[in-house]
């Protein structure tokens, strides 16, 4: 079966799979504007850092390529300064949809720098905003190629890890969290990647992942990607990590990121922190596995790192379809927990902090600490 895609554009026009109704109905959404795609990340219609900052660029390009259809002289190219005044609030409003994953930061960045210097260059607005439509393309169009780049340098370096550790095995078991996959980014994915790679290169036994409450990306996501791609695969509850490490022998916990500050803490999908600490017990290597651009070194500690804290009602509800339900596929929200309660906790993210993180591999290579040291020196590769 070909893998699952979250993002599907041709010229100027755009859709998305709508990610809540997965695995069971599997739907397109048009995206029309940046306030659609904006509502779509911020209900996490799309999810997923590197999907999310794909997203928000291509409607940006969207925005400026139909702008430009519907008049060829539109107000905003009558100067640099009026297209300045003009593109600066949506990709600053764009930036506002979730607060943790940097991606959709640097992807916005990314863009008004390039707005910037080809205003510096002396180019006629025309030509700038063709630079924009060509950069906020690019930003979508380069996440698949340095996801297998990723996958390459941290699997291979897994193997070996392995190998030195001295344990006679061909074949390795490796957990992951949430959904990293093809669903999370513009395709082959991060961790899932990473798994996948050992899969295509006849080096995995089984991935194991964990079903990721809240909001289920591992047990609704991460499980039809595996099955989709023929990946052996065991789902676990959240709660049951300890127990894994006791009675199987896993190799690698590999996982992904919304957000890697300078030292290496790293926030990702909530229980990723709980993972470590039991990976960490068992000795077990905790691998990040994420593009370059989720390296904030603007953040020197994880405990600066924005954490968005989602709706509580999200924490009391479950989404699926009826079981048994004899092929139909009507959606339905289960309420699980007693109206009327009033105290819930429902961060999205975690922060792992470096000390517990074995390497960090980005498109440039695989990090690790110095000998001795428990946070890494990241700013050599970003
Ligand atoms: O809330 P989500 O589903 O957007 O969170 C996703 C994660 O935490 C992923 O692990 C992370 O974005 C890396 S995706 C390649």
């Amino acid at each position: 079966m070909a893998p699952l895609i979250s993002i599907r554009s041709s010229n100027d026009k755009l859709e998305i799979v709508n990610q809540l109704l997965l695995p069971h109905v599997t739907e397109f959404l048009p995206i029309e504007s940046v306030e659609d795609a904006h509502d779509a990340i911020k209900t996490m219609k799309i999810r997923g850092a590197p999907a999310i900052a794909s997203l928000a660029a291509l409607s940006f390009s969207q925005y400026l390529s139909r702008a430009l259809k519907a008049s060829p002289q539109p107000d905003f190219l009558a100067s640099p300064e009026a297209l300045k005044n003009h593109v600066e609030p949506i990709l600053a409003y764009l930036y506002t949809a979730r607060p943790t994953a940097v991606n959709l930061g640097a992807a916005t960045r990314r863009l008004t720098n390039t707005l910037s210097s080809s205003i510096a260059a002396g180019k006629d607005t025309q030509f700038i905003v063709t630079d924009l439509i060509l950069e906020g393309n690019a930003v979508a169009d380069e996440d698949v190629g340095r996801n297998r780049e990723m996958a390459k340098w941290g699997g291979e370096w897994l193997l070996k890890r392995v190998k030195d550790s001295g344990k006679d095995v061909s074949v390795l078991n490796v957990m992951t969290v949430c959904n990293t996959g093809s669903l999370a980014t513009s395709g082959y994915g991060t961790a899932l990647g990473l798994i996948t790679y050992l899969h295509e290169t006849g080096k995995l036994d089984k991935a194991y992942y964990t079903q990721t409450a809240p909001y289920h990306q591992g047990s609704r996501l991460t499980a039809l990607e595996l099955l989709t791609l023929n990946i052996p695969s065991v789902m676990i509850c959240d709660t049951m990590v300890g127990s894994l490490f006791q009675h199987h022998d896993i190799h690698a916990v590999v996982v992904g990121a919304d957000r890697i500050a300078k030292n290496g803490d790293t926030a990702n999908k909530i229980g990723t922190y709980n993972a470590a600490v039991i990976a960490a017990r068992h000795n077990i290597p905790f691998i990040v596995v994420a593009p370059i651009s989720t390296v904030d070194l603007d953040i020197e500690h994880g405990s600066k790192i924005p954490i968005e804290q989602r709706p509580p009602l999200e924490a009391c509800l479950v989404r699926g379809v009826l079981y048994p339900n004899d092929g139909k596929t009507e959606q339905v929200q289960v309420m699980i927990t007693p109206p009327g309660i009033e105290g819930i906790y429902n961060p999205s993210f975690d922060v792992t902090p470096a000390e517990l993180i074995t390497a960090i591999v980005t498109e440039k290579g695989v990090a690790v600490k110095a000998e001795g040291e428990s946070v890494f020196d990241l700013t050599p590769i970003v």
